[in-house]
C-alpha cells in the first residue's frame, strides 16, 4: 500500500479561511451552531471554528456505521447526539467525507427533527462517484472523483488521522 500526497497542508490552510469567512458572511446576525461529526472531521472542524471570526457554539455528534474497512454499510445509527439546543439557531454541520451520502442524509434528518433555524452542511472532501442520495453539499473544501483519501482526520482502519496532509491510498488494500 502506498500513499501520494493529494493536498498540501498549505492548500488545506487557505480553503479552509475562505470557506470560514463564506460561513461567517453567510451567517451574519445569527446565532450559529458549529457541529462536528467525530471522529473524522476533527481537525478540520477545529482549524474551520477558529478561522471563522464570529461568535460560534459547537457541539458533537458521533455516528456508527457498520460497513467494511473504506465504505459504510448505510445503516447509520447516532451514538452520541448533540448536547446543546438548536432551536432557533442556525446550524452548520461539519463532515470529513461524503461518499455513499447515507451518513449524512442521517444526521441531517435527526437535527432537523430538533428545529433548527437553518442547516447547512460543510464538508472536507466530496467524493462524487459512489453517490447514492442527494445530499446538499453548502460548502465544499476538496472535489474529487473517487479513490480513497487519508490524512487531515480522514482514517483507513483508524490509522493515518494525525498526518496534517491529505494522501491518496494507492495498490492493493482490503475495501
Ligand atoms: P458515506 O456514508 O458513504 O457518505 O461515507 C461517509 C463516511 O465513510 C465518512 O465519514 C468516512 O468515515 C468514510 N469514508 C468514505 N470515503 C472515505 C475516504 O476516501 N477516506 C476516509 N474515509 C472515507
Ligand atoms: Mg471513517
Amino acid at each position: 500500500m502506498q500513499m501520494q500526497l493529494l493536498i498540501s497542508k498549505e492548500a488545506i490552510k487557505r480553503r479552509v479561511r475562505e470557506l470560514a469567512s463564506q460561513i461567517a458572511s453567510d451567517h451574519s446576525g445569527r446565532e450559529l451552531v458549529l457541529v462536528g461529526i467525530l471522529k473524522g472531521a476533527v481537525f478540520f472542524f477545529s482549524d474551520l471554528a477558529r478561522e471563522l471570526g464570529v461568535p460560534a457554539r459547537i457541539d458533537f455528534v458521533r455516528a456508527a456505521s457498520y460497513g467494511s474497512l473504506s465504505t459504510s454499510s448505510g445503516t447509520v445509527t447516532l451514538i452520541k447526539d448533540i448536547e446543546l439546543s438548536v432551536e432557533n439557531r442556525s446550524v452548520v454541520l461539519v463532515e470529513d467525507i461524503v461518499d455513499t451520502g447515507l451518513t449524512l442524509a442521517c444526521i441531517v434528518e435527526e437535527l432537523k427533527k430538533k428545529n433548527p433555524l437553518s442547516l447547512k452542511v460543510c464538508v472536507l472532501v466530496d467524493k462524487l462517484e459512489r453517490r447514492k442520495v442527494e445530499i446538499p453539499v453548502d460548502y465544499c473544501g476538496f472535489r474529487i472523483e473517487s479513490g480513497f483519501v487519508v490524512g487531515y482526520g480522514l482514517d483507513y482502519d483508524e490509522q493515518y488521522r494525525n498526518l496534517s496532509e491529505i494522501y491518496a491510498l494507492q495498490g492493493d488494500f482490503p475495501t
